[in-house]
């Protein structure tokens, strides 16, 4: 790419950071006024805009120099119409390119209108996915194992936007600010400094790891990279330090300690934005072309054989960070809790693991590798991943957790962490979506959208669209079972009957599409499968109707799991709500208090005389 592209790719990086930094700042490290956001807060909306319209801005230029490169042609001819509406509508990187411009333009357009700190959240979220979503199609495809070098690449991005975001948002707030804003991010800051070394290694790693990649321009600027990041560590674990004796603390001199890290961050970046537009060295021993490498970014395994079902690993490297990021903060949660003298039934924690395990097993593991490769595989893990880690998850209780050690306000007034995650839980939006209905048409529904509309074979053609394919598995299988089984605080209150007569309907359902799919004649993929020309696979349509046998054998088991425990915790309610009324009862005759219950009895009893006597 030329210098020019290389230098708005920087504009887009740093300002997209600096974006996320300043929405960082407003939702979670300045105060907050009982969920609202505070006159500080408010005052960073200026920033907010100029650093979403320079993103703006940066991505724009991006966009037209990842053409005219592609293109090898000037930017005067990039600039036609057609052909530019052809890049952002039909090839994957363009239309990828656009919505991150797109994002930009929203939080530039929004940023004045947010007051709330959930609403300032979901706008962090946004543009962190509006940032990452063009790695999913960045030169990171050209290599083999995807899962690996795209998913380490979207962490560091992540992690990145977070830690070099937040410290650049901190040196442009005021500094009688900092001392509010600092402890809380220095947390934040230390969990993503991990993430940003780790990902960056991996990355560097999966791509420099063959003969004589080290001795290149590419090598000596990751080298030069980690350097820097050492200095970076050094100057955080300074600012720990500092922090640690925060009374006698002169923050003009923390300001000045945070400049330097700024300068030696944005320098970091630009090493980085040269990096990302620079192809990787090549190779050599991947020349030979493979089917399976191109589509999927993976060789074609050998036959599966149980060993290798349990024990091959491929790993997916954006899914094992959500997994282990969930997992740390999981224990994390049971250690505050633990610290504080508090209980947590240790049956949570492993059911929570288990289902954080079973996610593995059926992304990166044995059964997620041979789900890329044959349907009836794919099936398997779709039942794993949609109706058995579920049921660990959210029988592991983690929002009953999260509530009971999130951070609460600083002050008096300030609704804190733990009130912008109560503010989520009672959102319009969390109402509607345990609406079991809902819930319902998530789970079971969309296995016909998916299956019988061809969506199917157009999401397994991309990493993107199998990754967004098996989230949607895992989330709709979370939430349905937290509608029927779930322990943790329901914005709605269930009735039992209904938990049972939705589980009815899924196990039919479940039924009637696993009947369909055994006896499908056409193949459901759009020539996935067939493309990827696999030895092991003989015959398409038997494994895709034994695709349907297994999802019918394996899906019906959780179901009816489920409705199980819904008939014991019916009882259990059941009896609970007796020994309430009965311990009321008592207590009410213990003070003297009309008992209701034997009154009404007693009305009864002289109705039933008068009746008798009028006869
Ligand atoms: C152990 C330390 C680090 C290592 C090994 C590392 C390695 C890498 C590698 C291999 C890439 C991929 C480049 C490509 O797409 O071909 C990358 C991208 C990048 N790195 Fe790092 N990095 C490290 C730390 C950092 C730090 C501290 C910063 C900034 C403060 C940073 C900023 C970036 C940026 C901006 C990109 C480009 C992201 C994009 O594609 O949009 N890295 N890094």
């Amino acid at each position: 790419m030329s210098a020019f592209g290389v230098f708005f790719k920087y504009i887009s990086l740093i300002a997209s950071f600096t974006t996320i930094g300043v929405l960082l700042c407003m939702a979670f490290l300045l105060l907050d006024d009982d969920g609202r956001l505070s006159a500080k807060a408010q005052k960073l909306k200026r920033l907010l805009r100029g650093s979403a319209f320079l993103w703006f801005i940066g991505s724009t230029g991006t966009i037209l120099f990842t053409l005219a490169t592609i293109l090898d042609q000037p930017l005067s001819v990039v600039l036609d119409p057609i052909i530019l509406r052809s890049f952002i509508t039909q090839v994957t990187l363009g239309q990828y390119l656009f919505f991150q411009t797109l994002v930009s333009l929203i939080v530039f357009a929004f940023a004045q209108y947010v007051n709330k700190t959930l609403t300032t959240a979901l706008l962090l979220l946004f543009s962190i996915i509006g940032l990452i979503a063009p790695i999913f199609e960045s030169h990171s495809e050209s290599g083999g194992s995807h899962g690996l070098v795209i998913g380490s690449l979207v962490i560091h991005v992540a992690a990145l936007s977070l830690w070099v975001g937040g410290i650049i948002a901190i040196a442009l707030l005021d500094p009688e600010d900092r001392p509010l804003a600092v402890p809380r991010f220095s947390e934040l800051a230390l969990w993503s400094v991990i993430a940003v070394v780790v990902s960056g290694s991996v990355n560097a790693w999966v791509r420099l790891d063959f003969q004589g990649a080290w001795n290149t321009a590419y090598a000596y600027v990751v080298i030069a990279k980690i350097a820097l990041t050492l200095v970076l560590i050094a100057i955080g674990y300074k600012h720990r330090e500092i922090l640690a004796r925060r009374e006698s603390l002169d923050w003009r001199g923390f300001g000045r300690l945070i400049l330097a890290e700024v300068l030696i961050m944005i320098t970091t970046v630009a090493m980085g934005a040269w990096l990302s537009s620079t192809e990787a060295p090549v190779n050599p021993t991947l020349k030979n072309f493979d089917a399976a490498l191109a589509i999927v970014g993976i060789s074609t395994p050998p036959a599966p054989t149980w060993s290798r079902i349990f024990f091959s690993y491929e790993p997916d490297a954006l899914m094992i960070g959500i997994l282990i990021t969930a997992m740390a903060l999981y224990i994390k949660g049971v250690l505050v809790l633990t610290k504080r003298g508090d209980k947590w039934p240790i049956g949570r924690t492993i059911s929570f693991g288990l289902g954080i395990a079973a996610i593995d097993f059926a992304t990166s593991g044995g059964l997620g590798l041979y789900a890329h490769f044959a349907f009836s595989y794919h099936m398997v893990a779709h039942m794993v991943l949609g109706m058995i880690a579920p049921i660990g998850i959210v029988l592991g209780a983690p929002i009953t957790l999260a509530l009971r050690t999130l951070p609460q306000g600083r002050i008096k007034g300030e609704s804190g962490v733990r009130g912008t995650l109560l503010a989520a839980l009672h959102s319009k939006i969390a109402f509607f979506f345990t609406n079991p209905i809902v819930a319902l048409a998530l789970f079971d529904g969309s296995l016909f959208a998916l299956y019988f509309t061809g969506l199917f074979g157009s999401l397994m053609q991309t990493h993107t669209g199998h990754l967004i394919m098996n989230i949607h598995f895992i989330l709709a299988g979370i939430l349905f079972f937290h509608v029927i089984i779930g322990v943790d605080p329901n914005p709605r209150r269930v009735a039992h009957l209904v938990r049972i007569v939705i589980v009815f309907t899924a196990m039919s359902i479940h039924a009637f599409f696993s009947v369909a799919l055994m006896s499908s004649t056409t193949l459901l993929d759009h020539g996935y499968f067939a493309s990827l020309k696999i030895p092991w696979v003989t015959d398409l349509l038997a494994d895709q109707q034994l695709g349907g046998s297994i999802g019918w054998a394996m899906g019906e088991i959780p179901i009816l799991l489920a409705l199980v425990a819904t008939f014991i915790s019916w009882v259990k309610d059941d009896s609970r709500e007796a020994k309430r009324i009965d311990r009321n009862t008592a207590r009410a005759a213990a003070m003297g208090e009309p008992d209701d219950l034997a009154d009404y009895n007693q009305y009864l009893q002289e109705l039933a005389q008068r009746d008798r006597n009028e006869a």
